[in-house]
């Protein structure tokens, strides 16, 4: 990593809160936060309490506290004589012999969520130093460990950057997070590294995508992305030799025909890049398991058929797909992980210029396919035709993603709470609805069919850039994708799968219990396992 991307990420890993494990409960000086399950809480408390003057028991029977789900009871040892802690919190996971990951399909979120609660009480609380203790023992011991603290690092990024005067309070304190448990759970350890690198580059696409588009344009996107990797990505010779990364700057895809990536990048003062990011964790191997592509329109005014001022508000937000696609293949990097993958963004910017690209025009994509602009705001399917295509042709890969802040309509859907999945294949559909459910990250199978297709035909070139009529937007979108996907005789066949992520990228409006208003990192977990999974087939 070169000095260009380490102060990039200087500002926001110091906000990563440091997690380490103890065994003596004792390490903790500032702020206890004590787990119990909601059937033996009693005896549960008592135990801990004997270090710390029973305060623990005297305040469940001064107030009320039944142990019920997510049920919080808050104590100032000094107003109830004795104790190591300034405050002791008691934090109900509700009756564990109930905790049934067949009924409730999301039930690590449900964790990740109340750890995001507590990290917003400690932060409100000024508190930097915390001890984390679990009093039961459970089979999923281990994992109700990881997922609570997951939730507390997750919840614990601001961004901040652009205050001058520090709004006070909004600064996140929470520094340092000692995790110790009654009963053992000796997998943490071995997972903390791990953590710490998830939580960096789920920190990282936020960044990337709540940076301003003035900021984060095109030209200075792509040499953020080549710093990152520069002189090895952990300053060790691992990576050094495993990742290549390769811009293509407009010349270059002049003499490809990359025409769709330059048309909508035509009216930008910033140059329009790809950039291709190789990883080979598995050398010993020809070719790529898994290729990524993503969309990084980097400010979506929607061209010269432009936006309405409200739509357009939080348009920095379309380089989306491209900052998760750029930090998953990071984390593989980082963990090296075994397995051969690549990663294609396009990356422009959709801007109003007497040179844009204009509704009418008919342009000439890599693949040889013909497309006619009826509206410069369906860009992205643009970029992504002929990153999809170039992917799959230089590379081959056994599976290819993409990744798109694509359309509206699919917040018409979904809303922020679930993304759109789109694919023609049964097994990438499986292996990637299996890795969003162990990621908890929520996602949705639309169709794909021929109907939805012919809705895309133009009378005057191969495809139209938006469907007839007014329905099915996210659907035919996926579809003119598709059209670019396994569309040449001689490159072998691809399976595909497409993610619609504009509605759970960014939140406009309020923030989730583990993510601020603004960039949620949606997507990293299931992309870093869906590559796993693949790697271990
Ligand atoms: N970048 C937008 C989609 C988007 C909308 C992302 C809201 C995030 C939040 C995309 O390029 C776009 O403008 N799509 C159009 C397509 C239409 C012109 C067919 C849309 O959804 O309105
Ligand atoms: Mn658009
Ligand atoms: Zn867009």
């Amino acid at each position: 990593m070169s000095k260009m991307f380490s102060d990039f990420i200087e500002r926001f890993k110091n906000q990563i809160p440091k997690v380490n494990t103890v065994k003596n409960l004792e390490v903790g000086k500032n702020t206890l936060v004590v787990f119990v399950d909601g059937e033996n809480f009693k005896t549960e408390v008592a135990d801990v309490c004997k270090a710390h003057g029973g305060v623990v028991t005297k305040a469940i029977e001064a107030k009320p506290f039944e142990g019920k789900n997510g049920e919080i009871l808050s104590i100032f040892p000094a107003n109830l004589n004795g104790g190591n802690f300034s405050r002791i919190l008691v934090v109900s996971l509700g009756k564990l012999s109930e905790l049934n990951a067949q009924k409730d399909k999301y039930w690590k979120l449900s964790l990740q969520n109340l750890g995001g609660k507590i990290s917003g009480l400690l932060n409100g609380a000024k508190v930097d130093e915390v001890s984390l203790h679990f009093t039961f023992n459970h089979q999923k011991l281990s994992c109700i460990i990881n997922q609570i603290t997951y939730g507390i690092v997750l919840k614990n990024y601001r961004f901040d950057k652009f205050f001058v005067k520090k709004a006070e309070g909004k600064a996140p304190c929470l520094k340092n997070i000692h995790v110790s448990s009654v009963h053992e759970a000796v997998e943490l350890g071995a997972k903390l590294n791990k953590y710490g690198h998830i939580a960096e580059n789920m920190y990282l696409i936020r960044e990337l995508v709540n940076m301003p588009p003035a900021d984060l344009n095109p030209e200075y996107y792509a040499d953020l992305i080549n710093s990152a990797f520069e002189h090895g990505i952990l300053s060790d010779l691992f990576s050094r030799e495993h990742v290549t990364v390769n811009t293509l700057d407009e010349d270059e895809m002049r003499s490809l025909n990359m025409n769709g990536v330059l048309a909508v990048g035509a009216g930008s003062s910033k140059a329009s890049r790809v950039v291709v990011i190789e990883y080979k964790g598995d050398p010993s191997r020809e070719g790529f398991d898994v290729a990524f592509v993503g969309k990084g329109v980097c400010f979506d005014s929607g061209g010269l058929s432009i936006k309405p001022a409200q739509s357009m508000e939080d348009m920095k937000c379309d380089m989306g797909g491209s900052a998760l696609m750029f930090a998953t293949i990071r984390l593989l990097a980082q963990q090296k992980e075994k397995i051969n993958v690549v990663a294609t963004l396009g990356i422009v910017e959709n801007a109003v210029d007497a040179n844009s690209y204009r509704p009418g025009d008919i342009i000439t994509t890599m693949s040889g396919q013909t497309i006619e602009v009826l509206n410069t705001d369906a860009e992205g399917r643009i970029v992504l035709a002929d990153c999809l295509y170039y992917t799959q042709k230089i590379y081959k890969p056994k599976f290819m993603i993409d990744a798109a802040t694509l359309t509206g309509a699919i917040t018409v859907a979904l809303g922020d709470v679930y993304a759109g999945l789109f694919s023609t294949d049964d097994e990438i559909t499986g292996l990637i609805e299996e890795s969003a459910l162990k990621a908890s990250e929520k996602l949705w199978a639309f169709p794909m069919e021929k109907e939805f297709d012919d809705m895309i035909d133009s009378t005057v070139a191969d495809v139209k850039n938006i469907g007839s009529g007014r329905g099915a937007g996210s659907i035919t979108a996926a579809q003119f994708l598709g059209r670019f996907v396994n569309c040449d005789e001689d490159t072998p066949k691809t399976k595909w799968a497409h993610l619609d992520i504009a509605g759970v990228a960014f939140l406009g409006k309020s923030g989730t219990p583990t993510s601020d208003k603004g960039a949620t990192g949606w997507g990293l977990m299931t992309m870093y396992k869906f590559a796993r999974m693949v790697g271990k087939k």
